[in-house]
């Protein structure tokens, strides 16, 4: 027996096998309208209002597999922003100005060059003696900011700023001797002269710093300072003389 449903459905010419093939699609699917229901055609076993659409939660997973070549060229152009870094390393040269005698002098010095080495051999000033370059010997004695110090123990580039001074600038270059000078010639205060720059030098700083010096100050501050020639009894005679502690 024929159920006007389905006879209202065969009439549209859905029957009820193609109705299940299309039922099962729209389950499918989801939420679909059913194929080849038309909107007004109720679907058997469901409700009137219900009669068009067909909802469904079963999800389909389609696997899809191939191959493929492919080939091509192309061209681009672009452009970019960047920081560049300036290298960093050690320091090999540069350019100081040193204070020598009063006098400012600017020139490139080696980063390892000593200051001895500066003052003897860049700016000749050859009062400037090297007996060992170990800071054994005293013999480079100059000023420093008025003190005594070994010129082979700093690096020129160290000296920057500071008041360098050597024997050419406490005798005006030998036109006005300085009184420790003056005191070395009157006690005969020198053998073959190598280690003399040098003791005048470290005197200079000890009366400068104590005008008036000890036997025992003088042998504390001119211990630094070796003669090979052994006229230390002339050249504490000397300075002591200078102070007037003699
Ligand atoms: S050369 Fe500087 S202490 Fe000897
Ligand atoms: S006078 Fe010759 S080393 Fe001192």
């Amino acid at each position: 027996m024929t159920e006007p449903d389905d006879e209202l459905i065969e009439k549209k010419g859905v029957s009820r096998r193609n109705f299940m093939k299309g039922a099962v699609a729209g389950a499918v699917v989801g939420a679909v309208v059913v194929a080849g229901v038309e909107e007004g055609v109720r679907i058997p076993g469901l409700p009137k209002s219900a009669a068009t659409t067909v909802t469904s939660t079963k999800t389909v997973t389609t696997t899809v597999t191939g191959t493929g070549t492919g080939t091509g060229t192309g061209t681009g152009t672009g452009t970019g922003t960047g920081t560049s870094t300036t290298p960093t390393g050690p320091v090999t040269s540069k350019v100081v100005t040193l204070t020598v005698n009063g006098n400012p002098q600017t020139l490139l010095v080696q980063a390892n060059w000593s200051l001895l080495e500066v003052l003897r051999e860049k700016l000749n000033l050859f009062s400037v003696h090297d007996g060992c370059s170990l800071g054994e010997c005293g013999a480079c004695t100059i000023m420093m900011d008025g003190m005594g110090i070994n010129s082979c123990q700093i690096l020129a580039i160290e000296a920057e700023g500071h008041q360098i001074t050597t024997l050419e600038g406490i005798s005006d270059y030998g036109n006005n001797l300085d009184p420790v000078q003056k005191a070395f010639i009157a006690n005969q205060a020198e053998g073959c002269g190598y280690c003399t720059p040098g003791q005048i030098m470290q005197a200079r700083a000890l009366l400068n710093a104590i005008p008036k010096p000890t036997t025992a100050q003088i042998r504390t501050a001119m211990g630094g300072n070796l003669c090979i020639c052994g006229v230390y009894n002339r050249i504490l005679t000397a300075v002591a003389s200078v102070g007037g502690s003699s």
